[in-house]
């Protein structure tokens, strides 16, 4: 595998058809399925490495966030990713970056946007950056967080990317918890803990499969339950899966997601219906 810490270093290794697989790092089995399904569409995948500043606010955990360089790169020699990209913060913001993509509230503003106000301009913004650097043919993003492949989709649709998003599907420890970097600050009780947030959200799954269509009911019961387990949830939403907008009693492709904080640790999930 080739390391590139600059721009001009990697756009000469490359040479075109890419994969791309943006990643912050601290890689865990959901990112190198990523990088297995990117081998699968070109022989030239490229990963990328790079704590966004710009998504974090300044009460986030920018700082704290878990950096794992050496491992990291272990994991992508096996798993057979032939680039990897990792600037850093001088190499992808020379200056204080002043132009942004502004992804419209309807999208960016709603359920983890409501929280983390500035989240998906950051992330979008250097998606973006990251797409003009490397000029993928695909790029490729996990379904875990299913609101930032929408945004990401939307974007690129709008702008005419010519690049094609592919979707990779959330991998789950044996218990259920999805795969995250952020389990990492997880105690021992709360790790025993974290996987009633994805079987609440089966609960709502299960209700809606049979026919439950009264979806404030439902979420409320989640949230209830998940607030009785000691958590501070932030949304559970039954959502159009196209657009993440509110579901209509008709509407036949639906997605259930949730936020949640457990301790001081955000954990966000959710299942398609
Ligand atoms: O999903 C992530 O890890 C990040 O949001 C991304 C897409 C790498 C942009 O910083």
């Amino acid at each position: 595998m080739q390391i590139h810490e600059t721009i001009a270093g990697l756009r000469a290794a490359l040479k075109g058809g890419t994969a791309l697989v943006p990643t912050m790092g601290n890689l865990h089995e959901g990112h190198i399925a990523l990088m297995r399904q990117a081998g699968k569409l070109s022989d030239s995948v490229v990963a990328t490495i790079f704590v966004n500043r710009l998504q974090f606010r300044p009460t986030d955990d920018f700082e704290k966030y878990p950096r794992t360089f050496e491992v990291d790169c272990e994991k992508l020699e096996a798993a057979g990713v032939s680039h990897l990209f990792a600037p850093s913060e001088a190499e992808m913001y020379p200056q204080p970056q002043q132009y942004h993509v502004e992804p419209p509230p309807s999208q960016a503003g709603i359920l983890d946007g409501e929280f983390r106000p500035g989240h998906f301009r950051g992330v979008a913004t250097v998606v973006l950056k990251l797409f003009n650097i490397v000029a993928p043919q695909f790029a490729l993003f996990g379904k875990k967080d299913y609101q930032q492949l929408m945004v990401i989709r939307n974007m690129v649709r709008e702008l005419n990317l010519t690049v094609e998003i592919v979707a990779g599907e959330t991998v789950r420890a044996a218990d259920g918890l999805a795969l995250s970097s952020r389990n990492g600050y997880l105690s021992p009780a709360e790790r025993a803990e974290a996987p009633r947030l994805q079987r609440e959200l089966a609960r709502v799954r299960h209700a809606l499969l049979a026919g439950e269509r009264d979806f404030a009911r439902i979420e409320q019961q989640a949230m209830t339950a998940l607030r009785d387990s000691g958590w501070s949830p932030n949304y559970v939403a039954v959502r159009n899966k196209v657009d993440l907008q509110c579901a209509a009693a008709h509407d036949s492709e639906l997605v259930v997601l949730g936020a949640a904080l457990l301790g001081s640790t955000r954990l966000i999930d959710n299942l398609e219906v």
